[in-house]
Formats: structure tokens, sequence, C-alpha cells
């Protein structure tokens, strides 16, 4: 059987955690395979918002086993956190939620090293969610990291310890002013792991390769964005994981010919939060507009999102990068009222015009060129079936999945489980 992937398109925060919900009945694991903490995954049903940070988002399914892949960063006080926010819901998680004994572990002077280096960056700074995520990814790749496993050994503390003082050390270097307990973050630290060690740890690829071999489906579920890529987004100014498909493989043991449909999700206007360049940035009413209705605030930190019009330009960037072969496209209820959409097309870059994504896409070399298109009137979040959609939306998609050579298979009405329509 093979794996699904499922992946933002854009700068993160497409939906992914509605649509995993939505798809999870048709599957028998979700597997994170990348991120963190910084990820902020957002579901509603029955009345209830839920947000996920480092769990699933096929958690409130009974029907699924939901695991936290070798290519995730955890932090045990944040995980603990949202296990607590669950209890009310008696999902018996004991049972469903299995964490790689690979996954590197986020301590609290991670956190700390993030916010120093932050500060250090001034005006610069890339905007980080301050989750520890950078500095985690870069013990990791330094080979200094501490791992899920490393808790099950005796010595664990030990390795703790000499890791967070050499951090201490670098938080120094910085000569920034960043005010900390640690004897207090370090409690908390310890009461978490505590309680991530009442899970089961899992060589992850292993059991992923049986569940593959005896049938089951599994659906791997992405974090972040292909423009946060570390190696394809706006560098610096991106996450410190492959967001893109081949993240899954590396983040989850799936070798590559084990992949299946790869599907991309993005907004049906664009969206970033934190710092770097964003060609098709609205700073008007319009873009005003999409932020108030889109309700459009980082689910992870409350910041406001940036908005702007879709941009086809590096939307076939990030589906070419990734192989997707389906699309979702999600909020477009949130363009109702818009007497014109626009959607940029090609770039005007260094006085040449260009339809692939540059090097560089700083304000100062990229001008956006857009196409026109007539928006339309009807309030979608009440639709339950392609054939309500106005003509005006259907000729949006078309001309997509025109440009895009991909079909559009989902379209997102609305935050509800049941506001989601296939085509
Ligand atoms: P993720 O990080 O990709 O899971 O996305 P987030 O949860 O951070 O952000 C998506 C936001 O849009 C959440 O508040 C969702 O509840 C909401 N949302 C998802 N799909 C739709 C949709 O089709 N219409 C509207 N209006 N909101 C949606
Ligand atoms: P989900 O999974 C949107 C952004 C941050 C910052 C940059 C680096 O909810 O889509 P980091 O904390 O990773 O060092 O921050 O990446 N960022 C996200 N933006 N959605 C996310 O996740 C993000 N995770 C990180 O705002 O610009
Ligand atoms: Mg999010």
């Amino acid at each position: 059987m093979a794996v699904d992937l499922l992946l933002g398109l854009q700068w993160g925060d497409e939906g992914k955690g509605k649509i995993v919900d939505v798809l999870t009945e048709n599957y028998d694991i979700i597997a994170r395979f990348q991120g963190g903490p910084n990820a902020g995954h957002t579901l509603e049903f029955d009345g209830i918002k839920h947000v996920l940070h480092t769990i699933p988002s096929g958690i409130f399914h009974k029907n699924a086993v939901n695991v936290v892949g070798n290519g995730v960063v955890i932090d045990p006080v944040i995980f603990k956190k949202e296990l607590d926010a669950l209890k009310k819901f008696k999902l018996d998680v004991k049972s469903k939620l299995f964490i790689s004994r690979k996954a590197h572990l986020i301590l609290p002077t991670h956190r700390l090293l993030d916010a120093a280096s932050e500060a250090s960056k001034g005006k610069a700074k890339i905007g980080s969610t301050l989750k520890g995520i950078g500095p985690t990814y870069m013990d990791k790749t330094g080979r200094n990291g501490m791992r899920v496993g490393d808790l099950e050994l005796s010595d664990w503390k030990e390795k703790y310890r000499s890791l967070a003082n050499k951090h201490e050390a670098m938080i120094n270097f910085y000569d920034v002013d960043i005010q900390y307990d640690l004897a207090e973050l370090e409690a908390d630290f310890f009461k978490a792991v505590e309680e991530l060690k009442t899970l089961t740890f899992i060589d992850s690829e292993e059991y992923l390769y049986q569940a593959q071999k005896a049938g089951k489906k599994i659906l791997a579920e992405g974090a972040q964005g292909s423009l946060l890529d570390i190696d394809f987004g706006t560098y610096p100014f991106v996450t410190s994981s492959n967001t893109t498909a081949a993240g899954a493989c590396t983040g989850l043991g799936v070798a590559p010919n084990q992949i299946g449909e790869v599907k991309g999700i993005f907004k049906a206007y664009t969206t970033r939060v934190g710092s770097g360049p964003f060609p098709t940035e609205l700073f008007d009413e319009d873009g005003e507009t999409m932020g108030r209705v889109g309700n459009e605030f980082g689910a992870t930190t409350g910041r406001p999102r940036r908005c702007g019009w879709l941009d086809l330009v590096a939307l076939k960037y990030a589906v070419r990068v990734n192989g997707v072969t389906e699309l979702m496209m999600m909020k477009g209820d949130v363009l109702s009222g818009f007497e014109k959409l626009k959607v940029c097309t090609a770039y005007n870059y260094k006085g040449e015009q260009i339809e692939h994504f540059p090097y560089n896409i700083e304000a100062e070399n990229v001008t956006p060129v857009y196409s026109e298109m007539d928006g339309w009137k009807e309030d979608l979040t009440k639709m339950t079936s392609a054939d309500q959609l106005p003509k005006a939306l259907n000729a949006y998609i078309e001309f997509l999945e025109k440009e895009l050579e991909v079909p559009i298979k989902i379209v997102s009405v609305g935050p509800d489980r049941t506001q989601t329509i296939l085509r």
C-alpha cells in the first residue's frame, strides 16, 4: 500500500489540519513527518475548534493511529499541554498515538537560543515562532541533539545537562537582553518529560513498513508550507526542515517509490506570517478584508497574517517541487463579495517578465503581473455540492487547473469539517 502525502503549498496555514481531519476516515494511520510546535493546525467539528501543534490531525478519529515521525521536533512542555487539552474528549490517546524514538527533543534552552538569535538580528529577524525550532534542528544536523529514545536511557539527565550548559554559554555569546529563570523552565520540562514517557515510543520506520506490508492506508501530514522549506523556500525567511514531499521520505523512513498521491493544499489567496518577501502582498482595503473575513491570525502565535492575491508563479513552483497529483483549494468563501479578483501569473524580474520562481523575490527585484477575473457575490459557506458553486468561482477554479495542470479535487468553503465540497 502506498503512502499518500498532504502538503501545504504556500507559506503555511493553508488548512492542513482541517483537511487531514476530513480525510482521516479513509486512512488507518496519520503520520507527521517534520516541523514541531511552530505548527498550528486547526480543526472544527460539532461547534468546537481544536488547535494541534505536534499531535497529528487524525487524533479525533477512533479508527486511526497517529504517529509522530523521526523528522519532527518535540517540545515535551507543549506536548503535555496538547495532551491536557485532549483529556476532556476521552480519546484513549495512549493506544492511538505513537512517537518515534528518533524524533529530536526541544529543550528549554533551544527556545531561549531562538529568542537570543532573533533579538540579535534586529530588523532582519526571521519572525520565528520562538518555539526553538531552528536551534533544535541545528543540534540535530550538528550531531549534538537529544532524541526521544535517549529518555529510555539511565543517563539522559547528564546528556541533558551537558547540552543545556553549552546552550547557556551560547546565549551569553549573543550579548542580548533575554530574561529567564532556567530552574523554573527545567522544572516544567522534567515534569513534562515524565508525561511524555507514559506514551509509547516506537521505531516508527519499522512500524510504518510493517503497516504498509499489512495493507494499512497511511497519510503523511506536512507542517508549514513549501515556501518555508529550508532548501526551496524564501531563504533565510524559512523554517528549518524540508516541508516538501522529500521531507516525508526522510521524516518517516518511507522510500520514494512508496509514495502514492501527493495532495497539495492552497488558499484561494495567499497569506504569510513572520518576515520575508511576499510579492502579491496587499497593503490596502482588499488585504484588510481578506484578513478580517478569513480571520487571519496565527494559530500558534496569534500574530496577524499578511494577506495578498494568489501567486501562481509560486504555486506552480510548489506543485513541481512536490510532484503534486491533486489539489485542494481552501477558503474560497473568504473571497465572496470581491468585485474583481487578481491572480499573479508572472513576475517582472529585474526588467524582464519571467514565469518561474527566481532565486531572489525581494520587492526591489519583483513586481507581480496580474490577470484579472470576475468575482462572485454568493455566500459559499452553506453549499454542499459542486453543482451549487457560482459560475465565476468555477471559472476561477478552471483557470487555476489549466495553469497548474493538476485537478482541484476539494473546495473548502468554511472551517468546519462539513464545509467541504468534493469535485
Ligand atoms: P494549517 O496550519 O494549514 O492547519 O492551517 P491553520 O489552522 O493554521 O489556519 C487555517 C485557518 O483557516 C483555521 O482557522 C481554519 O479553521 C480555517 N479554515 C480552514 N479551511 C477554511 C475554509 O475553507 N474557509 C474558512 N473561512 N476558514 C477555513
Ligand atoms: P503551519 O503548520 C505559518 C513561519 C514563522 C517564521 C518562519 C520560521 O501551521 O502551517 P520557525 O518558528 O519555524 O523558526 O519560524 O516560519 N512558520 C509558519 N508560518 N504556518 C506555520 O505552520 C509556520 N511554522 C513556521 O512565522 O516566519
Ligand atoms: Mg497553521
